[in-house]
């Protein structure tokens, strides 16, 4: 079943969608910032709506590896993955933005987005970087490279631009990144409490570099 790496089109959002849904539907931060079966619902039609306009923006590429075996071509895709490019902060760029649905939880978003946001800056400063900001093979087709050729294409791109890669990891796979070529560089810890529950939760990624120099 040969793989291939393209870059996405239009047609694929949708399958960008199911594979999200299928790959982080059941991480810890993903529940709690979507609490109900209602908003988990509806926050696929949003991941749809915000791969769409990734796919157009210039400043990202979302590529997907493709098993040619499927059929239709447009439900090849098995693994997606989202590189934002490189920006300086004088280039006025701004992300296409998400559309979030009305019952999600947006202090646990906002909260969560700004403990990334921070230790980037911690980390990099304002260097421009090459950004994984998502990733995920579908269950059915993981261990067979798929996001290893969407990492090294990232890192292909840092060499050639002379630009940092950096992402955000769950902490399942961490060890992916590392055996890549990816140094660890900080872990990422949010304490939170899903609205309606008294129990506070903890959840934690690492945040990885990879530094085309060294
Ligand atoms: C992490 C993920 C994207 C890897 O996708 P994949 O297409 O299966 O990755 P690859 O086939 O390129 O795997 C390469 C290596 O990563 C490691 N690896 C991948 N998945 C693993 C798993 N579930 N458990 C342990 N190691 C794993 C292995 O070392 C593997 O090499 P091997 O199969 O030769 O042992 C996929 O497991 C996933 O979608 N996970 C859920 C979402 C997620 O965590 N996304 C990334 C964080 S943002």
């Amino acid at each position: 079943m040969p793989l291939s790496l393209t870059i996405a089109d239009q047609a694929d959002a949708a399958r960008i969608a199911e594979i999200h849904m299928a790959t982080f539907g059941s991480n810890a931060m993903f529940l709690a910032q979507f609490p109900t079966p209602a908003v988990r619902n509806d926050v696929k039609h949003s991941i749809e709506l915000k791969a769409l306009a990734d796919i157009e923006d210039p400043k990202t590429t979302v590529l997907v590896v493709r098993d040619s075996s499927l059929e239709p071509q447009n439900s090849s895709a098995i693994s997606f993955a989202k590189w934002a490019h490189p920006v300086r902060s004088d280039e006025g760029y701004v992300e296409p933005p998400w559309v979030w649905p009305v019952e999600t939880d947006l202090d646990i978003l906002n909260d969560w987005a700004k403990k990334t946001e921070e230790t980037q800056l911690r980390i990099l400063g304002n260097t421009p970087c090459y950004r994984l900001t998502f990733m995920g093979t579908d269950p059915a087709y993981q261990r067979r490279g798929a996001a290893s050729m969407m990492v090294r294409w990232g890192i292909e791109r840092s060499r050639i631009d002379q630009a940092p890669a950096y992402l955000e990891s769950t902490l399942e796979a961490a060890p992916f990144y590392t055996k890549l070529g990816f140094t660890a560089a900080a872990k990422i810890s949010l304490e939170y409490t899903i609205h309606g529950s008294d129990t506070p939760g903890t959840y934690e990624e690492v945040s990885f570099i990879y530094e085309p120099s060294k």
